[in-house]
């Protein structure tokens, strides 16, 4: 089983504000979704209830350990829910053979020495943020780079970044 993360930061590392991602942009929700799509999620349960939603064409598997069965939504058709890091591996590694890191920090953190690729987007911009992504201090190579200009949906440039742990 191999995990990527996947992530939006500002240019501060920040992450969201009161389970929010406090920007607007469009253009990554879509790299997002063309990324991750026909692969397993793994994101934790502060950020399932900051998306409320099942995602189409992605099995959403939910760590908590806290949640009630039944309750916010766990589980339901194609949302899993996972009470730790090993029944969430177990879980992803029925869908597929590669699993997408979704978030929050909690999430990052647990998975970051388990994970061999980083989809990092980072928005040109300054936010107030309560959560962060901590990048990974030991080797990785850029292996893709792009940027995006802004325009009238995306209001910030973008960078997107492919690394690989080398
Ligand atoms: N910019 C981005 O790309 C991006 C992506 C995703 C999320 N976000 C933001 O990140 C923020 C949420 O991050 P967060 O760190 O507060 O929360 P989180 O990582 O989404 O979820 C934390 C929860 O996961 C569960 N959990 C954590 N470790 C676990 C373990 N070992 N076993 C079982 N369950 C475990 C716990 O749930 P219980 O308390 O229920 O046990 C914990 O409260 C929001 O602001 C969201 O918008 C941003």
């Amino acid at each position: 089983m191999k995990f990527s993360i996947i992530v939006a930061t500002d240019r501060n590392g920040g992450i969201g504000h009161n389970n929010k991602i406090p920007w607007h942009q469009p253009a990554d929700l879509k790299r997002f979704r063309e990324l991750t799509m026909n692969h397993p999620l793994i994101l934790g349960r502060k950020t399932w209830e900051s998306i409320g939603r099942p995602l189409p064409g992605r099995t959403m598997i939910v760590l908590s350990a806290t949640a009630v069965h039944g309750e916010r939504g766990l589980p339901q058709s194609g949302v899993l829910l996972a009470r730790d890091i090993k029944q969430a591996i177990e879980m992803a590694s029925q869908c597929g053979e590669r699993a997408f890191i979704a978030g929050g920090e909690q999430i990052y953190s647990l998975f970051m020495n388990r994970v061999d690729r980083i989809y990092l987007t980072i928005i040109d911009g300054d936010f107030a943020c309560d959560r962060f992504f901590h990048l990974p201090t030991d080797k990785w190579e850029i292996c893709e780079q792009a940027f995006s200009n802004p325009d009238e949906k995306n209001p910030l440039p973008m960078q997107f970044l492919e690394l690989r742990r080398v």
